[in-house]
C-alpha cells in the first residue's frame, strides 16, 4: 500500500515537472556552413511539413557484414550461400528496445511513424516544421539550389535526447544538402583524347570503326561477350530510372534492328515502378540516359530478362531518397534482381555520413541476398560526380560505399584502352578501406608517391573497382541515332557481363555472383589492365592509370571468358 502511494506521488511530481524540463539534447549531426551550391532563403514556412525518415540501428550489422564477406569471398565455406529476406532481416531489423524507445518518443510528440523498409530499420513520419524544430532542437530553413532554383528545407544542426543516440542512427532530411539528381552528363570528348586504331596491335576481330564509335558488335569483339541467348528466366538485371528519364520501347526496337539483327524481334524489357514512377512512351519524352541504359543491357546481355525500375519524383532531393526507395522496393522481393545498375549520382560531401552509412548498409544486405550493385563512378574525374571547381578532390557519391561495385570509363581498343579523363575515381572520406582492396591500393599508392598528396584520403575506400568502354556509344533516342559518353555507358555494359555470367552459373545449378568485389580483387587476371591515360579535375591531372588497380580504371575492363571461368570454379 505504502509503496504504491509513494509511487503515485513520485509520478505526479514527475508529471508536474516535465513541461518545463528541457530534454537532455545532444547534437546528432551538424554542418559548419551552407554548401556553396546553395543559398539561404529564410526560415522554413510554418505550414511546411517535413517527411522525416528515421533510420534505427540494425540489431547486428557487424554480423550481416561478416556474413556478406563469408558468402562473397571465393574459398570461404559459405561462398554462394545467400540469405533469404527473413535471414537478412534477422540481422538488419532494429531491436525491440530501440523500436519501443523511438515509438515512445514520437508518441510524446503525438506522432505515429510507419515502417518504411522491408527489414524495418527505417521509419517515416510527417512532422510540421515547428514541431520538428522543437523535438530536434533544430532550425529548419529554406535553401535554394543556385543552378536550378530548386528549393529544399534543411537544418544546419539537429539534436536528439541523449537516451535516443543508442537507437537512432540517421535522420533525413536534416543536414544533408544533396543537389537535384542529374543523369550522367555527356562530356565532350575530342578525337585527340582517343587512341586511333592501330593494325599492328589491335585484333582483326575488332572493326577499326570501334576506335571512334562503340556499338554492341564492338563490345562483343573487344571483351569476348557471347551473342548466344541466355536461358535462365529466374535471372534478371534491374536498370534504375530517375528524374523522369523514360526508356522508349520504340527506340529499343530501332536500336536492335540496327545493331542486333540476330536477336528475336520481340526482345524488350519489363517495367517496375516505385514512388508512383512511370515510363511514358513518346519520342518527345525519350530520356537519353534511360535509353542508353536499356539499349546496352537488352542489347548486350542477350536474352537476360531486363527490368526498368522507374521512380517517381515524390522526393525532395534526388539521390539519397531515390536510392533508398529503390533499394527498399527491390529488397522486399523474395528473389532480388541479381544485378542492379545505376547511372546517377552526386557528391559525397553533400550527404551526411550517417545517412550514407545507412544506405550503404542496405547495399550490404542486398549483397547477402545474392544481388550485385553496380554504379557509374561519376563523370567529374577527381572533382566529383560532375566536373566543378575545387582545390581538394571531391569524392563522387555513392561510389565510396564499399558494398557496391563502381565502374569507370575508358576509350580505345584493347590492349591500348586508355582511361577517360572524366572517369571519376578516388578515396572515400566516409568509409575506410575494405580489406579486399588493401593490397591492390597499396601497390598503387606506393607507385604514386607524393603526387596529389593532401588532396585525398589514402586510407579511404578506393574506387572505381572496374571499368569498361565509355566514350561515344551509339544509341537511338527519340528516333535519332546519337553518340553518348560517360561512365553512364560503362555501368550498364558491365552489368550485362555479370548478368550473362549469372545466366551460365544458374544454368549450372550454382549461385549468382552477388556482391562482386571480393571475387574481382581475388582475380585481377580476369581484366584487361588499363595503364594509359589519367583522369582530371581540380586543376590537376588527377590520378594516372597504372599496371594493376588504379583510381581511374579500377582493375581494368572485362575479359568475359576469364570472368566466366573464374566464376565457374569459385
Ligand atoms: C602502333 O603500335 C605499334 C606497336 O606498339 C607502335 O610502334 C606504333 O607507333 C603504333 N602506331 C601508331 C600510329 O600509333
Ligand atoms: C514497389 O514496387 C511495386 C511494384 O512496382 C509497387 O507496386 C509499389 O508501389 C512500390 N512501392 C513503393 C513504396 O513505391
Amino acid at each position: 500500500m505504502i509503496g504504491a502511494s509513494l509511487f503515485f506521488v513520485s509520478l505526479l511530481s514527475l508529471a508536474a515537472a516535465s513541461p518545463a524540463a528541457r530534454p537532455n539534447f545532444v547534437v546528432h549531426e551538424k554542418r559548419d556552413a551552407v554548401p556553396s551550391s546553395f543559398a539561404k532563403v529564410g526560415p522554413a514556412p510554418s505550414s511546411a511539413t517535413i517527411p522525416l525518415r528515421i533510420g534505427l540501428f540494425s540489431n547486428n550489422f557487424p554480423g550481416l557484414e561478416e556474413t556478406l564477406y563469408a558468402v562473397s569471398t571465393p574459398g570461404s565455406a559459405q561462398y554462394g550461400q545467400h540469405l533469404t529476406l527473413e535471414e537478412a532481416k534477422a540481422f538488419m531489423e532494429p531491436t525491440a528496445e530501440s523500436l519501443a524507445a523511438v515509438t515512445a518518443w514520437l508518441d510524446s510528440h503525438d506522432l505515429k511513424a510507419t515502417v518504411a523498409s522491408p527489414y524495418g530499420e527505417w521509419l517515416t513520419v510527417d512532422v510540421p516544421v515547428s514541431k520538428a524544430n522543437e523535438m530536434l532542437d533544430a532550425n529548419y530553413e529554406t535553401f535554394t539550389h543556385i543552378d536550378t532554383g530548386k528549393q529544399i528545407i534543411r537544418t544546419l544542426s539537429y539534436s536528439l535526447p541523449a537516451e535516443l543516440h543508442a537507437h537512432i542512427e540517421a535522420m533525413h532530411p536534416t543536414t544533408g544538402f544533396g543537389k537535384p539528381l542529374t543523369a550522367g552528363r555527356q562530356p565532350v570528348v575530342t578525337a585527340s583524347d582517343r587512341p586511333a586504331f592501330n593494325s599492328s596491335i589491335h585484333s582483326d576481330a575488332v572493326p577499326s570503326s570501334c576506335a571512334s564509335t562503340v556499338t554492341p558488335a564492338c563490345l562483343q569483339a573487344m571483351y569476348g561477350i557471347p551473342t548466344t541467348l541466355a536461358t535462365q528466366k529466374s535471372n534478371s538485371i534491374a536498370v534504375a530510372g530517375f528524374i523522369e528519364q523514360f526508356a522508349q520501347t520504340k527506340d529499343l526496337t530501332a536500336f536492335l534492328q540496327r545493331f542486333r539483327t540476330d536477336l528475336p524481334s520481340s526482345t524488350t524489357f519489363a517495367l517496375r515502378t516505385f514512388d508512383n514512377g512511370k515510363n511514358t512512351q513518346s519520342a518527345s519524352q525519350a530520356g537519353i540516359e534511360a535509353n542508353l541504359d536499356i539499349e546496352y543491357t537488352v542489347g548486350i546481355a542477350s536474352g537476360v530478362p531486363i527490368t526498368f525500375v522507374s521512380g517517381g519524383e515524390t522526393f525532395s532531393d534526388g539521390a539519397l531518397e531515390g536510392f533508398l526507395d529503390i533499394i527498399n522496393n527491390l529488397s522486399q522481393l523474395s528473389t532480388v534482381p541479381q544485378v542492379l545498375t545505376t547511372s546517377y549520382g552526386e557528391d559525397e560531401p553533400d550527404q551526411t555520413a550517417a545517412t550514407f552509412t545507412k544506405l550503404c548498409n542496405a547495399y550490404a544486405a542486398y549483397g547477402t541476398r545474392g544481388g550485385s550493385i553496380l554504379f557509374a563512378s561519376g563523370d567529374g574525374g577527381v572533382a566529383g560526380g560532375q566536373s566543378q571547381s575545387c582545390s581538394n578532390f571531391i569524392v563522387a557519391f555513392p561510389s565510396g560505399c564499399p558494398f557496391l561495385t563502381s565502374v569507370g570509363a575508358v576509350s580505345g581498343i584493347p590492349p591500348s584502352e586508355t582511361a577517360a579523363s572524366f572517369s571519376s575515381g578516388g578515396f572515400s572520406r566516409v568509409f575506410t578501406q575494405p580489406s579486399y582492396q588493401t593490397t591492390a591500393v597499396k601497390t598503387y599508392l606506393t607507385a604514386l608517391g607524393s603526387t596529389n598528396s593532401g588532396k585525398f584520403t589514402p586510407t579511404g575506400r578506393a574506387f572505381p573497382d572496374v571499368s569498361a568502354q565509355g566514350v561515344d556509344y551509339e544509341i537511338v533516342s527519340g528516333g535519332t541515332l546519337e553518340g553518348v559518353s560517360g561512365t553512364s555507358c560503362s555501368s550498364p555494359m558491365f552489368a550485362s557481363v555479370i548478368g550473362l555470367v549469372n545466366d551460365r552459373l544458374i544454368a549450372a545449378g550454382k549461385a549468382p555472383l552477388g556482391f562482386l568485389n571480393p571475387f574481382l580483387y581475388a582475380n585481377p587476371g580476369m581484366f584487361n589492365d588499363v595503364t594509359l591515360g589519367h583522369n582530371t579535375g581540380c586543376n590537376t591531372n588527377g590520378f594516372p592509370a597504372r599496371a594493376g588497380w588504379d583510381p581511374v580504371t579500377g582493375l581494368g575492363t572485362p575479359n568475359f571468358a576469364a570472368i566466366l571461368a573464374a566464376a565457374m570454379s569459385a
